[in-house]
């Protein structure tokens, strides 16, 4: 419980900014980028779980894992949420122009689609429902974190340095798991 609560306190601080006013001129933009820099970060520590838990000592990390991916997911849940909210104000039309128009949008909405399994059968009954086949699902967490960066340096117009720090981490932790 008081890990799920260490993870709702980005939440907390962006509550705390929207009451405070602090989120600068333009809130709406800080909260999309704010809920999709956490979704990625949740994402990035999934990820990077496997090879820390081999350190002396790190094995009871993995009981982590499943946490950080939910947080993950549903930070960016959030993130969408905003988007939908306050850029499009409910107007289906309007979003799906959007999706069509921009390429980072429709990569980020990819990404997210193939979040949304995972999360859904990120409990333990679909763990023993699925078997064998839950692992094999759970690597679309692979080509989901891809997305997100990609999505990120779609988004991105002029300073790439964030974007390419994202993707090589992203790439350390991904070659990683090729070596192996
Ligand atoms: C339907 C799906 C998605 C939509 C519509 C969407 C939309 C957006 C928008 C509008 C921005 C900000 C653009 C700007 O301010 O100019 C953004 C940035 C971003 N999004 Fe998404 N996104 C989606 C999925 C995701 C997912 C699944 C993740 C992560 C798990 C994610 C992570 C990010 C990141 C890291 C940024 C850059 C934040 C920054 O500049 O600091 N997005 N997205």
């Amino acid at each position: 419980m008081a890990r799920w609560l260490i993870g709702l306190l980005p939440l907390v601080w962006l509550g705390f900014g929207v009451w405070q006013n602090t989120l600068g001129a333009n809130p709406v933009e800080r909260m999309i980028r704010y809920s999709g820099d956490w979704g990625l970060w949740w994402l990035l520590a999934t990820l990077a779980i496997a090879p820390l838990r081999r350190l002396p000592g790190c094995a009871g990390l993995i009981r982590l894992r499943r946490l950080f991916g939910l947080l993950g997911f549903g930070y960016a849940a959030l993130h969408v949420v905003f988007f939908i909210t306050f850029e499009h104000f409910f107007s289906w039309s309007a979003l799906f122009r959007d999706i069509l128009k921009r390429p980072f949008i429709t990569i980020g909405l990819l990404a997210f689609l193939l979040l949304l399994p995972l999360a859904v059968t990120s409990t333990p009954s679909w763990m023993r429902r699925l078997g064998p086949q839950w692992g094999r699902l759970h690597r679309l967490v692979y080509p989901a974190s891809v997305l997100v960066v990609l999505h990120y340096f779609l988004m991105v117009k002029a300073d790439y340095r964030l974007p390419i720090l994202h993707a090589v981490i992203l790439g350390g932790l991904l070659g990683w798991r090729g070596v192996r």
